[in-house]
């Protein structure tokens, strides 16, 4: 969900309906606003995209100098107008924006209830509001944090009442929350760029604390009341990276970054000569690294794949055992933490409340936490030992792309760190995996050339309801992407095997025509891939062979149609053969005319377990 914020002299209902516009791909299937128009509360909402709140304000726009609102993706309660923030209290005079779980909200329902107060929608966020007016007696920064005392659970809050218009009180414990300082104004935002075009100064408030914003000053404070001395923290990357760029989609635009974005990461990190990786914002120290006996990597979604690649990366390399895991399974099976183990979060947003909880969890059982994220000041940056940051600048698109990209790059750095620290691979080996990766970006760029076979490739599968992903080794875990990518936007089910795995099973489900894409890119596995594809095509299968341009002649003969990605090192394949999946993935969506950067039931950043 997203959260935005502002109190100041300008029109209050067009700066929240802006920044709601920047925050819709964090959630986007209800929206809210409410304004102090001078004498009352006034609380408009709506179920739906954002244009539909847009369409109810023509009719009856609000004015006022200060105002919350949300754009919503659903936790508890169906979208609905109802259950749409801002949320209110029986008199009407308080109001609340949330992002996260409030645990307890049962509990103070019931509470609440016997003491007279009445509610009227399913979410926990309603609890909220009665809650601030129940402890209300005159302050509303007192009143905010006796409820906050009383809840549960993981929260950003706006706050507004009827009484106190010249004040605005934000709270964060556990969910981000920033408080952008402007001239005679003020916001708060979930994220950055909600109030971009604004400032670009900002607070980033840590868990626990609040702020109370007027018209010309920021109090940053505790939840306990304590005054807290904030460092403002300036945002250098400008809005029309949060733009389009005259791309018709986010994700292409981001989809396009990749190469500028594989240069910006591994940027600095690379010795002048190119022997060498240099991670100088590393504390680890050699002897650090030497302690390590094994490495966990924990993410979600997207980030996991990274992940999965990761794992071969490291293995390879460094020759130290890497198990890779879903976040949410990983903070609950007890996993076997000693303090020799290496936890590598990933996270593009560095908010993702599973992987949050997985490296709090793994930092309470002793191990060193290594963060792969893309957002400088994130939960998961802040709290982490050691932070890599991806250089993929803001990415918006749900599906994340150029996010996942630069994640491999940071694997595949800090992969020849590691050698080069243990000795597990010799200088002149290190030299030419360098030099491979400094090849990547312009055969990201060769392949981006050739967007239109892949358009046609994947117009002709978006016929199907079904298809297949197969590959061995590295190529499987690209499989598994390349598959998410499909489903998430085209919602063509499809599913990823391991090549030899096919057989045990789910062949029975290939028929005629079923499409199957067989990444076929290690030379190693070459021929058992290929038997695979025999297997399928026998069962009527119709098979696209993603091969490196070397073996594409060897291939060419048991598949139906080809495409060929530049050679590269093996281990460096994923961060090509991805593409090509991601482009066919994006015009699968689009020739179904789906709504590519903001598909259903998804949201960028789930700040909820
Ligand atoms: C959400 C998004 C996924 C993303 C995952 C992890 O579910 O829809 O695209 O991969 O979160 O996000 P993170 O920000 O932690 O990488």
């Amino acid at each position: 969900c997203g959260i935005v914020g502002y109190i100041g002299n300008r029109n209050t209902q067009e700066i929240l309906l802006e920044g709601l516009k920047k925050l819709e791909y964090r959630g986007y299937d209800s929206a809210g606003i409410a304004v102090h128009t001078g004498d009352r509360l006034e609380i408009r909402k709506a179920k739906g995209r954002l244009a539909v709140l847009e369409e109810k304000l023509k009719d009856a726009p609000l004015t006022g100098s200060v105002g919350i609102g949300h754009t919503r993706w659903a936790t508890h309660g169906k979208p609905s107008d109802i259950n749409s923030h801002p949320h209110t209290d029986n008199s009407r005079k308080f109001t609340v924006v949330h992002n996260g779980i409030i645990e307890n909200y049962l509990e103070l329902r019931e509470e609440l209830s016997i003491a007279g107060h009445t509610f009227v929608s399913e979410t926990d966020t309603e609890v909220v509001s009665h809650l601030i007016a129940d402890e209300y007696d005159g302050d509303i920064v007192k009143a905010v944090q006796r409820a906050v005392k009383r809840m549960r659970g993981a929260f950003a809050l706006g706050v507004l009442t009827e009484y106190e218009p010249d004040r605005l009180v934000a709270v964060r414990y556990a969910s981000p929350l920033i408080i952008g300082i402007g001239n005679g104004e003020n916001f708060i935002g979930s994220d950055i760029p909600a109030i971009l075009e604004h400032t670009r100064e900002v607070y980033i408030l840590e868990d626990g604390e609040m702020a109370v914003l007027t018209k010309n000053s920021v109090e940053v404070m505790t939840i306990e009341g304590q005054p807290v001395a904030k460092d403002v923290f300036h945002v250098d990357w400008d809005l029309m990276t949060a733009e389009k760029a005259g791309y018709e989609h986010f994700m292409l635009k981001e989809i396009h970054e990749q190469p500028k974005a594989y240069r910006d990461t591994m940027g600095s990190r690379i010795s002048p000569d190119g022997r060498r990786v240099v991670l100088p914002e590393l504390k680890m120290t050699e002897g650090d690294i030497r302690n390590i006996r094994r490495v966990h990597i924990v993410a979600c979604g997207t980030a996991l794949h990274a992940g999965l690649v990761g794992k071969h990366v490291i293995e390879s390399l460094a020759r130290i055992p890497v198990e890779a895991d879903v976040a949410s399974e990983y903070r609950y099976r007890n996993p076997i933490i000693t303090p020799d183990t290496l936890v590598i979060v990933v996270s593009q947003s560095g908010e993702t409340a599973d992987t949050l909880a997985a490296l709090r969890e793994a930092k309470r059982a002793g191990a060193r936490v290594l963060a792969i994220t893309n957002v400088v000041g994130s939960s998961v940056a802040r709290e982490a030992d050691d932070v890599i940051i991806t250089w993929a600048g803001p990415e918006i698109a749900v599906a994340s792309t150029k996010a996942y990209t630069t994640q491999l790059i940071a694997f595949y750095l800090f992969g020849l760190y590691l050698a080069q620290t243990l000795g597990t691979k010799d200088e002149a080996f290190i030299a030419s995996v360098i030099a491979a990766l400094k090849e990547l970006p312009a055969q990201v760029e060769d392949i981006l050339e050739h967007s239109a076979v892949l358009k046609q490739i994947a117009e002709s599968m978006a016929k199907h309801s079904s298809l297949f992903f197969i590959g061995r080794g590295i190529d499987w875990a690209v499989a598994q992407e390349g598959s998410l990518k499909l489903k998430e936007i085209s919602y063509i089910h499809s599913e990823a095997y391991a090549a030899g795995e096919l057989k045990h099973g789910t062949l029975a489900l290939i028929e005629d025509g079923t499409p199957v894409i067989a990444l076929v890119t290690q030379e190693d596995l070459y021929e058992k891939t290929l038997s695979n594809i025999k297997e399928v095509k026998a069962r009527g299968a119709r098979v696209l062979g993603l091969v490196n341009r070397s073996n594409k002649d060897e291939v060419a003969k048991s598949v139906d149609e080809l495409f060929a990605i530049p050679d590269t090192l093996p281990l460096l394949t994923p961060a090509l053969s991805v593409v090509p999946l991601q482009l066919i993935a994006y015009y699968a969506s689009l020739a179904l005319g789906h709504d590519v950067d903001k598909p259903r039931n998804l949201a960028k950043s789930v700040t909820v377990e």
